[in-house]
């Protein structure tokens, strides 16, 4: 099975990227993880990518950068230097700018712990709560210019209970997460899409 190469950006606790970490090497997912990036020095992220002995493993300080663009400039060299084909955004709770966004277009793909677009931003499983919804979710999505406004490649749906509170529901969507990320990276190695203005189809064009 063809494998390909993928850096993982983070800035938090990392269980999306152990979810991958796991699938791939469980043969679940031709994925080959091969650099992972926080903007955290202490995101617990970058452990579980040392532990699991991926090659390139970095806190890149956004303090040591200009601005934005510097930053992004100095992932991307990183990213270009180890050949990966995907960007895999997990938890990565930072803007990216423009340029990056356009040098690597149609290569980034996030999850949002919401079915967008409802609820995009920083607490979507909060502002889904606070709204009232019935049903919430998460969605893998492609990275344009807008914040959590590219075009759809996956979504899960699950229940909301009259008890839950954020973290509750969290957990809950999290426990999607795990299999809809994996799934969804094996869908883009193997099957390939295309885009029609916003909707993806997949299999090769
Ligand atoms: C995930 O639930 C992900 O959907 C969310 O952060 C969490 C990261 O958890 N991402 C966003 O809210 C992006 N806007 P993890 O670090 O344990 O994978």
């Amino acid at each position: 099975m063809t494998h390909q190469a993928i850096a993982v950006m983070v800035s938090g606790r990392g269980t999306n990227l152990a979810a991958i970490l796991e699938a791939a090497s469980k043969g679940n997912c031709p994925v080959d993880v091969r650099v992972v990036i926080s903007n955290k020095v202490d995101a617990p992220a970058l452990r579980i990518a040392r532990d699991a002995g991926v090659e390139t493993v970095l806190f890149i300080n956004p303090k040591d950068y200009k601005d934005r663009d510097a930053y992004d400039k100095a992932c991307a060299d990183v990213i270009e230097k180890a050949q990966c084909q995907w960007i895999v955004l997990a938890g990565y709770m930072r803007i990216l700018s423009s340029f990056f966004v356009n040098h690597f277009l149609n290569r980034i793909i996030n999850i949002h712990p919401a079915l967008l677009p409802a609820f995009t931003g920083a607490d979507g499983v909060g502002d889904a709560l606070a709204y009232g919804v019935k049903v919430a979710g998460c969605t893998v999505h492609l990275v344009n210019e807008e914040v959590d406004g590219g075009a759809i490649l996956a979504q899960a749906v699950v229940p909301v209970l009259d008890d839950d509170n954020r973290d509750s529901l969290h957990q809950r969507i999290q426990a999607e997460e795990y299999k809809l990320y994996p799934q969804t990276l094996s869908r883009m190695v193997q099957c390939g899409f295309s885009m029609h203005a916003r909707r993806i189809v997949w299999g090769k064009a």
